[in-house]
């Protein structure tokens, strides 16, 4: 492939935040956008209090219950890159979306609330991440508060997460005495603009921390403290390497507080050097490279209702390899059929528009007419499968009944294309007619009835079911697998994709049924 396009693939990053909720991501997406001038004023990102429409919600229920459900894409330059923020939902009730959409980045940014130190999000997300070796950024925020002792929080880090930290930036004092940030590095001090929330902060500096300037702005007794906590840090951290971030070994950890606006810049600066290019993807056929020519990608999320006016549905592409042009042709490989497709779009600040072209590692919107599932692949030509997109084994389980019974049409295809988009998981038993619904959180099922409500005018209840949970089933012994279809009926299902099912009434049933068929495999999660 031309170096021009391998240096214009190696100019992109493409990263999600991971958070335990109210560390902040909402507020540091935010101020994210307007250091990259994508956004005007700090304030648009979450619609709770100035009444705009949020960027980031566009369900009408997760504004109404003020939680972000969606995922969402925010493009914008910064310095000579182009940076991609996958949003992530931050309720755990929509974890599924959120896992999925951390196969589509290159990196993380992992946001610490400095007052709480490691939350139990946190820690499933870092698990997550873990099976990708997936590089990791840190941000610890609010020090406008009084929060904990920094070193203590960083030990937490690294005994709880396992992950080694590297302070690259340390806070000047807290609370309302917070001052500014100090670069290990470069011996440079970062000086706090207050209220300067809204806009791009002036980028005041101060080099040397043992300068008259230093004494002279921050005080004799602030900067000896600094002086003796900094060789403290320095002496009870590691020195950042490049190679064990991007192995997921050791994370830059940064301060600051996304609220008053400061300290994100400086980790920026960073983020936009450290954190990898677009990187190999995996396929069943082979590896694909992020600068080879011919063009392929991944659906790893499918959002409907993203412009209420339109009633659309939108299919989240990763591009793999490769550009995407307007008109050109794609394979839609698990189908095997060539699509045209000249209306993508991307999502510059939140903002949808069409898009003429878009490369390795940028996120580009399908409009999906049903034929789109989550894990489809699309190429140009070649026969490829990309790999790891799963699917998780619902813990919810609801039997779902028609309000009008001659809506059985409407309710299944409903049902149907809302499994597909990963909405909630459906599951058919093979020795009744019931309709069983799976959730890994309770709040997918309401928004799986408002959707039907909404989309396919059907009104549904829900009513409880004895299924404990589901393992997808699997056996290389076509025979063995007939017996157990016939033995274990009662507790087989088809779900959404067509793929067979055991649905459990009990952990004591399941691992009863388990050691009795040790010839078949019990799958927690399925891969597309
Ligand atoms: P999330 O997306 O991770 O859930 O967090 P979000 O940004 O919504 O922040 C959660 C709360 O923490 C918000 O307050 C937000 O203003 C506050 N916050 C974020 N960063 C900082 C910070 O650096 N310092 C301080 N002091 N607070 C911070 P809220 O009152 O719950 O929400 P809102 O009504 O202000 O939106």
């Amino acid at each position: 492939m031309s170096s021009a396009f391998s240096a214009e693939v190696g100019n992109r990053r493409t990263f999600g935040i991971i958070s335990h909720p109210d560390a902040g991501k909402t507020t540091i997406t935010e101020k994210l956008l307007l250091l990259g001038n994508a956004i005007q004023l700090a304030g648009t990102v979450k619609g709770k209090k100035t009444g705009r429409m949020a960027t980031s919600d566009w369900m009408q229920m997760e504004q109404d219950r003020g939680i972000s459900i969606t995922t969402s894409v925010m493009q914008f330059p910064y310095k000579d890159r182009m940076v991609n923020l996958l949003d992530t939902p931050g309720h755990e009730d929509f974890s599924e979306d959120t896992y999925r959409t951390l196969t589509a980045v290159d990196s993380v940014l992992m946001v610490i609330d400095g007052a709480k130190g490691v939350e139990d999000r946190t820690i499933k997300l870092m698990d997550v991440c873990r099976l990708r070796d997936t590089p990791i950024f840190t941000f610890i925020n609010k020090m406008d508060r009084e929060v904990r002792d920094h070193i203590e929080v960083l030990d937490e880090i690294e005994t709880v997460l396992k992950i080694k930290c590297a302070p690259v930036t340390w806070p000047i004092g807290m609370g309302k005495a917070f001052r500014g940030v100090y670069n290990l590095y470069t011996d440079t001090v970062h000086l706090f603009q207050p209220g300067q929330a809204s806009v791009v902060p002036d980028d005041v500096q101060i080099k040397g921390i043992d300068s008259a300037e230093a004494r002279a702005e921050l005080g004799d007794e602030l900067v000896d403290e600094l002086i003796d906590e900094v060789e403290l840090v320095r002496g009870a951290s590691y020195e950042f390497d490049l190679q064990q971030y991007l192995d997921g070994e050791m994370t830059p950890v940064f301060f600051g507080t996304a609220l008053a606006n400061f300290g994100i810049r400086e980790m920026l600066n960073y983020f936009v050097d450290w954190a990898p290019a677009p990187i190999e993807r995996e396929t069943k056929e082979r590896t694909v490279k992020p600068d080879e020519e011919k063009f392929s990608g991944f659906i790893f999320k499918i959002q409907a209702n993203m412009d209420p006016k339109h009633r659309d549905r939108i299919a989240f592409m990763r591009i793999c390899s490769g550009t995407y042009t307007k008109g050109m042709k794609m394979k839609h490989t698990r189908i095997g059929k060539d699509i045209k497709v000249a209306d993508a779009v991307t999502f510059l600040a939140g903002d949808r528009s069409n898009v003429e072209e878009a490369i390795s590692g940028e996120i580009i919107g399908l409009h999906n007419h049903g034929t789109i599932q989550i894990g489809d692949t699309f190429t140009q030509g070649e026969e490829l499968q990309f790999t790891g997109i799963p699917h998780f084994a619902p813990e919810l389980f609801r039997r779902v009944r028609l309000k009008d019974p001659l809506k059985m049409k409407q309710l299944q295809k409903g049902l149907q294309q809302l499994s597909e988009e990963g909405a909630t998981q459906l599951f058919m038993p093979l020795n009744n007619n019931d309709l069983i619904l799976g959730a890994v959180g309770v709040l997918q099922f309401d928004v799986v009835q408002q959707r039907l409500r909404d989309e396919y005018k059907v009104e549904c209840i829900y009513e409880p079911i004895s299924v404990t949970t589901a393992r997808w089933v699997a056996c290389d012994d076509e025979r063995k697998l007939e017996e157990f279809r016939k033995k274990a009926s009662e507790n087989l299902a088809i779900d959404g994709g067509g793929h067979l099912t055991y649905i459990a009434t009990s952990r004591v049933n399941l691992s009863l049924t388990e050691e009795r068929w040790p010839e078949i495999a019990f799958r927690a999660t399925r891969e597309h």
